[in-house]
């Protein structure tokens, strides 16, 4: 069977490779699930293990399969499995157990291990390939509904992560109502983050530097969001016209302005960082005046990464709501299609060109 690898630690060594067929019974009890893949989104992570700034093979291997974003349909499941059932369609999540409390718990998500299994980034094999197997536990069911959103299960999961973390840890305030929302970045996290934010009621600005008009503000204005392009407003501009938000998560993929977004947040706010910065940049900040005014402003700042299966789930229901409040509007996202990963050097080209919102491969009907 083919697959889409690359050889961690060697820029630009994405090729085919070659697995075996992935057996049911490989899975033990019975929990085995059995998918065809039917398309694998790609994004800046798979990029940044093809420049070799990330990433690792499982062990016994010199190539990882590359592929987190999947969506496929049911072929087979072992005698234990209740919840999904041949023909229909699913997706998974990307981490794998360690072996903390809070992998036990089925948080593979908040792992206290520093070693992170993640299929298709970090030690375990991704979905790049025309069948996959896994334990019932991981595999999620996609509604015939949304099958054309599937694709985007994965990165929904994030999203609604990120949220979530956002109002849990903001319980230390007793009461907080956020009005007032920024997004940094308008690439598929903070598109769907944009939404799922509406979703809940908040005024929304997603701030990006591709300049307007474009798709990117069209999709956010169609979500009643604001689009800012910094070509043209300054953050620190856009704080004088609105004020500074209660809550601001932040999806660039830059470093320097995760930290700057620290300058903005409103009193009692909350800052969550997602993005995953492969790289080794440093950056200047002025500390002195955030470390002042986040503690006299009881400010809060929150990482979130990955999602566990219940993420999957708050991110499917938001992606459906989505559909009837903002009807049409998600599927603008799925941009750039790309029939087979055959091509390698092409779909690591098309990712690289930042006007493609969403590359994802099309691997079968
Ligand atoms: C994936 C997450 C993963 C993270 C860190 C992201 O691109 O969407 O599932 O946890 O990378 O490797
Ligand atoms: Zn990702």
């Amino acid at each position: 069977m083919r697959a889409l690898a690359v050889r961690p630690g060697i820029q630009h060594s994405a090729h085919i490779a070659e697995l075996p067929e992935p057996q049911l019974d490989s899975i033990p009890d019975g929990r085995g699930v059995l998918v065809r893949t039917l398309q694998v989104g790609v994004d800046a992570t798979d990029m940044e293990i093809n420049e070799a700034l990330y990433g690792r093979a499982p062990e016994g291997f010199d190539f990882l399969v590359l592929g987190h974003e999947v969506f496929g349909v049911v072929e087979a499941v072992g005698p234990a499995v209740t919840h999904v059932k041949p023909g229909d369609y699913c997706t998974c999540t990307v981490r794998r157990p360690g072996p903390t409390i809070y992998d036990l718990i089925g948080r593979n998500d908040i792992t206290g291990h520093e070693e992170y299994y993640e299929r298709g980034i970090n030690l375990r094999h991704g979905f790049m390939t025309e069948r996959w197997v896994d334990d019932a536990e991981f595999v999620v069911k996609v509604p015939q509904g949304l099958k054309h959103l599937g694709v985007l299960s994965e990165p929904a999961s994030v999203c609604a992560k990120a949220i979530e973390q956002a109002y849990l840890t903001q319980k230390r305030l007793q009461v907080w109502e956020p009005k007032l929302a920024f997004v940094m970045g308008a690439g598929q996290i903070g598109l769907l983050t944009t939404l799922m934010l509406r979703l809940r009621g908040l005024q929304v600005f997603t701030v990006a530097r591709t300049p307007n008009p474009g798709m990117k503000e069209e999709i956010c204005n169609a979500y009643g969001a604001t689009y800012v392009s910094t070509k043209e407003t300054s953050l620190d501009d856009l704080v004088k016209r609105v004020g500074k938000p209660d809550l601001i998560v932040e999806a660039t993929g830059s470093s320097a302005v995760a930290f700057d977004a620290m300058r903005v947040l409103n009193i009692n706010g909350a800052l969550v960082w997602t993005s995953v910065t492969g790289g080794k940049k440093t950056t200047e900040i002025p500390s002195d005046v955030i470390n002042l005014e986040w503690v006299l402003g009881n400010k809060l700042l929150v990482g979130s990464v990955n999602g566990n299966r219940h993420h999957f789930a708050q991110g499917l229901a938001d992606l459906a709501l989505g559909e009837v409040m903002f009807p049409g509007v998600t599927s603008r996202i799925l941009t750039t299609p790309v029939n087979g990963f055959d091509d390698p050097q092409r779909i690591m080209t098309l990712l690289g060109d930042s006007s493609q919102l969403k590359v994802y491969i099309k691997v079968a009907e």
